[in-house]
């Protein structure tokens, strides 16, 4: 499937879920994250992340005093919940590999919440892509490229987009500057949820 936009190999593929697919895994996630509840992250320098998170699938990704990490247990040591077929679905037909996820990772964004610049580099192997889920109020994504210092581009990305990071931008640095608060009706408290589709191991 050719996506809408390609930017530094960021792949777009804009609206690609439909609001019925929106809304079942709004539905998906209020289960996850009853097993998995949302906590605010901490960074290895003890700053306080805005986002909310959590995850699903064998493996989740924490960070805390002690370093980033993928475990397979929750921070009070029981297992994550499975990651829902809704999700695996979407991998399946933008993915363009055929070994399944073992992570999801669940971000809030609430009223003033972002995420800076940063390259997911926690996986063992960094061949696989990264499929990327926006649910909920627009949020203006930032890419750049391998170094830091490469020049960025930024897209709004709306509810329901995909972006797949593959290829020369799974390495790329990326990061959400800010998200439009109260654009979108799907969350009925507001704010973003984005959903990372990963391979840890
Ligand atoms: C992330 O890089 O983990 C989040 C990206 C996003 O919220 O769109
Ligand atoms: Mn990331």
């Amino acid at each position: 499937m050719t996506p809408d936009l390609e930017i530094n190999g960021f792949k777009i593929y804009e609206r690609f879920l439909s609001l019925e697919a929106q809304e079942a895994m709004v539905g998906d996630l209020r289960d996850v994250a009853k097993r998995a509840p949302f906590r605010q992250p901490v960074v290895p320098s003890g700053k306080k992340m805005s986002v909310r998170m959590t995850a699903a699938g064998e493996f989740g990704w924490l960070t805390d005093g002690s370093g980033y990490r993928y475990s397979d247990l929750q921070p009070d040591g029981s297992g994550w919940p499975e990651i829902p077929d809704t999700f695996l679905q979407v991998w399946d037909a933008l993915s363009g590999v055929s070994r399944r996820p073992d992570s999801c990772l669940v971000n809030y964004y609430g009223e003033g919440a972002k995420m800076g610049m940063h390259q997911d580099r926690d996986e063992t192997d960094m061949g696989w892509p990264v499929v990327s889920l926006s649910l909920g109020d627009e949020a203006m994504f930032r890419m750049g490229g391998t170094n830091r210092s490469d020049k960025t581009k930024s897209v709004w990305l709306r509810s329901g987009d995909v972006v797949v990071m593959g290829g020369e931008a799974r390495l790329a640095y990326h990061g959400v500057d800010r998200i439009k608060f109260g654009t979108s009706p799907l969350l009925p408290k507001g704010g973003r949820l984005n959903v990372t589709l990963r391979v840890s191991q």
